[in-house]
């Protein structure tokens, strides 16, 4: 048995369903959930709030180490607030998104927010959602997965998710921007995505996402035991 606080690390690229697997893994465990994008997406809005730019490492580094974020989960949707004020809705744009991969390729951003990160390390335990949970945030976890997909299939998917709220985006742009965000978070070179070397790898390109629950439940069960 693990005498720290167990983690379950999910890494893997945009779209790839890790939100979803953590959700439910969260909610089988009773455990405490760490969304770390939205960490980075909250700290690329407050910059575009600023006027500071996307590549200005030492200001961004300042604003991550004092980013007045909160997780409010006392709802049934956890709320993401900047300032006290309900940001969750604005950090998901794609504007968003690829700007966090923009501030997320920074050194001192990075290490500016690994405490705060591992802060959600908390009893009974923590599913922790990423890109670099197994390899950098929490190197000791018990249990390391890794979730892939093709671009293609991942585009597809974000696609429905968009038109499920009525919008027209296209899938080519769509594809390019899964593309763009992926390879700058495969090839930074600070904690770039990658598996850890003890992670089990699922590839979900044609997997429902009961399958990937399923197999990540028997795998953990099968860590945990140990
Ligand atoms: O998982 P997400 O799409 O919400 O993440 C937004 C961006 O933040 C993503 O492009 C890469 C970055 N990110 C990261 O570099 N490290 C993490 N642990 C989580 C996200």
């Amino acid at each position: 048995m693990h005498k720290t606080v167990p983690v379950i690390a999910v890494d893997g690229p945009s779209g790839v369903g890790k939100g979803t697997l953590c959700q439910a893994l969260a909610n089988h465990f009773n455990w405490h959930l760490l969304d770390s994008g939205a960490i980075y997406r909250v700290l690329a809005l407050s910059a575009l709030q600023n006027n500071i730019a996307l590549d200005n490492e030492e200001q961004l580094a300042r604003l991550a180490l004092n980013l007045p974020l909160m997780f409010d989960s006392t709802t049934a949707e956890v709320k993401v607030l900047l300032n006290g004020i309900d940001v969750s809705k604005d950090i998901r744009t794609e504007e968003t998104g690829g700007a966090a991969s923009k501030v997320a390729s920074l050194t001192q951003v990075r290490t500016a927010l690994l405490q705060r990160q591992r802060d959600f390390r908390q009893a009974p335990g923590l599913v922790a959602d990423g890109r670099d949970m197994g390899t950098v945030v929490f190197t000791d976890a018990p249990v390391k997965i890794f979730l892939d997909a093709s671009a293609e299939s991942r585009a597809e998917r974000r696609m429905k998710q968009l038109q499920l709220k009525q919008n027209r985006a296209k899938f080519a742009e769509i594809l390019q921007d899964i593309t763009a965000r992926d390879e700058r978070d495969r090839n930074r070179p600070v904690a770039p995505l990658k598996p850890a070397i003890d992670a089990l790898v699922i590839d979900t390109t044609s997997l429902s996402i009961q399958d990937v629950f399923n197999q990540a439940i028997m795998y953990t069960t099968e860590k945990l035991a140990k």
